[in-house]
């Protein structure tokens, strides 16, 4: 074994020890507290009280450590006394947008869109499965070979997807995606994810109650820029809000949040997104906002944002604006009734006013890579215009991306929507280069 390998496994083995020296202060811990009383205390009460309590312990029993390695020996203890262990501290986080466990060794995190390895790990692969257990029986699931794929969710609104072996050869692996922060349009500005201008358009177009489509890969932003666009909905509105995992925060008091149910570990009991978005037009919704369409449910949605609900607005995973609409397209031909090609077009033309196509560039960073209107008539070909675009320069050497906004003046008959809304379109929109055009097959 070469001196690279034996050092990492010296690391390994440093890691472990700790990690198994923690799972056994943890046993102390909880044979001296008292867990009645705990059950009265509040979690940072909780926390606070163990701190105490394992502080003695380890006075009494343990090693001679720096102040600063008892500091974050007791923490660990705790934190693996309240919940999910070495996972609380990154839960905790807040620069932390996800989290991936590929087995008990092997724990990355995503910081400002980079990924990268962190010293933590379980004590063993049995504390991971115990931990997996714990999470998931929160949602009344469990994981075994019968069922090694789970999406779960924590307390905290946190998204969680467990896969175990057999499936992946990895040992346990656990996904979790941070509750997203709610960034308004303005923090969205600030960041260099849209340019202001863009900004103002945007808000213009809930208000005045156009169709919008928020299209994107996984984890480009689409969920974050519904929230933040839902924002300009305005308060008197019922909005009714459906989603897989509940992760949209209105502030608006008139919003009814759904959330789907996925099937229990008999198989039944589910509730689809679309058996929601029709549950949802018997609830004389103003606006219906669907976290994403992934299947025939667009169909339903295509005619409510046609049918008295404008101002309507789904995301859609896609790789470009152009993408998104044939992608439309499809998803409402996945529904039983068998609607033929030129009625999908038609209704699809008809009800979508805009695509906000986002983009996760080299560097982690997110921004709406283009703002196309849907051009398109009836059931002509679709046809985009782009009226806002952002065009990276070449990568350079630091990865950083940068590169220019073109913008285009927004069409007439949306330039007159804004206006019978008393609204003005912003400046750059109202005339400008001459329209970039994507056209489409016939
Ligand atoms: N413009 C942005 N700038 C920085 N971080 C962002 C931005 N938009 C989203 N994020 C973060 O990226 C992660 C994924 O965002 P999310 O909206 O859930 O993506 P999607 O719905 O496309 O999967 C979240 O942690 C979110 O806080
Ligand atoms: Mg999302």
């Amino acid at each position: 074994m070469g001196l690279r390998d034996r050092l990492e496994q010296d690391r390994t083995g440093q890691r472990r020890d700790m990690a198994q020296g923690v799972a056994q202060w943890r046993t102390r811990l909880l044979e001296e507290v008292d867990l009645d009383e705990m059950a009265a205390l509040d979690v940072p009460q909780r926390r606070a009280r163990l701190e105490k309590v394992t502080d003695h312990i380890i006075s009494r029993e343990g090693p001679v450590l720096s102040a600063r390695e008892r500091a974050a020996l007791i923490r660990r203890v705790v934190d693996e006394a309240l919940g999910l262990g070495v996972l609380e501290p990154l839960l905790a986080d807040s620069g932390i947008t996800e989290i991936m466990v590929n087995g008990p060794d092997d724990i990355y995190v995503e910081r400002g869109g980079r990924v990268h390895r962190i010293e933590s790990t379980f004590a063993s692969e049995e504390q991971l499965y115990q931990t997996i257990d714990r999470i998931v029986a929160q949602v009344n699931r469990r994981v075994d070979e019968s069922s090694p794929m789970v999406d779960a969710r924590l307390p905290s609104g946190e998204r969680v997807n467990v896969i175990i072996p057999p499936l992946s050869l990895t040992g346990p692996v656990l996904t979790i995606r941070r509750f997203p922060r709610a960034f308004t349009i303005d923090d969205l500005v600030q960041l260099g994810s849209v340019d202001a201008s863009a900004g103002v358009l945007l808000a213009e177009f809930v208000k005045a109650r156009l169709n919008v489509v928020i299209s994107g890969g996984t984890g480009t932003g689409k969920t974050t820029m519904l929230n933040a666009l839902s924002a300009f909905v305005p308060a008197w509105e019922r909005v009714v809000t459906i989603e897989d995992s509940a992760e949209l925060r209105l502030q608006q008091d008139h919003v009814i949040s759904l959330e789907s149910r996925p099937p229990n570990i008999e198989g039944s009991g589910q509730v689809t997104i679309r058996d929601l978005v029709r549950n949802a037009l018997r609830m004389r919704p103003d606006r219906i906002i669907v976290g994403e369409v992934r299947g025939p449910e667009t169909v339903d949605m295509l005619q409510a944002m046609n049918t008295g609900h404008e101002g309507s607005m789904v995301t859609v995973h896609a790789n470009s604006a152009d993408d998104a609409i044939y992608r439309l397209q499809t998803l409402a031909s996945m529904s039983e009734v068998k609607l033929p090609f030129e009625t999908i077009r038609d209704q699809i033309n008809s009800a979508i006013d805009v695509i906000v196509h986002l983009n996760r560039g080299a560097d982690g960073s997110r921004r709406i890579g283009e703002i196309a209107v849907v051009a398109s008539r009836r059931q002509e070909a679709f046809k985009l215009q782009a009226v806002y675009r952002f065009e990276p320069d070449p990568l350079k050497a630091d990865r950083i991306v940068r590169g220019r906004i073109r913008r285009s003046a927004l069409p007439e008959n949306l330039q007159r929507r804004l206006f019978g809304a008393g609204l003005e379109t912003p400046e750059p929109f109202r005339a400008g280069d001459p329209p970039s055009t994507f056209q489409g097959a016939p």
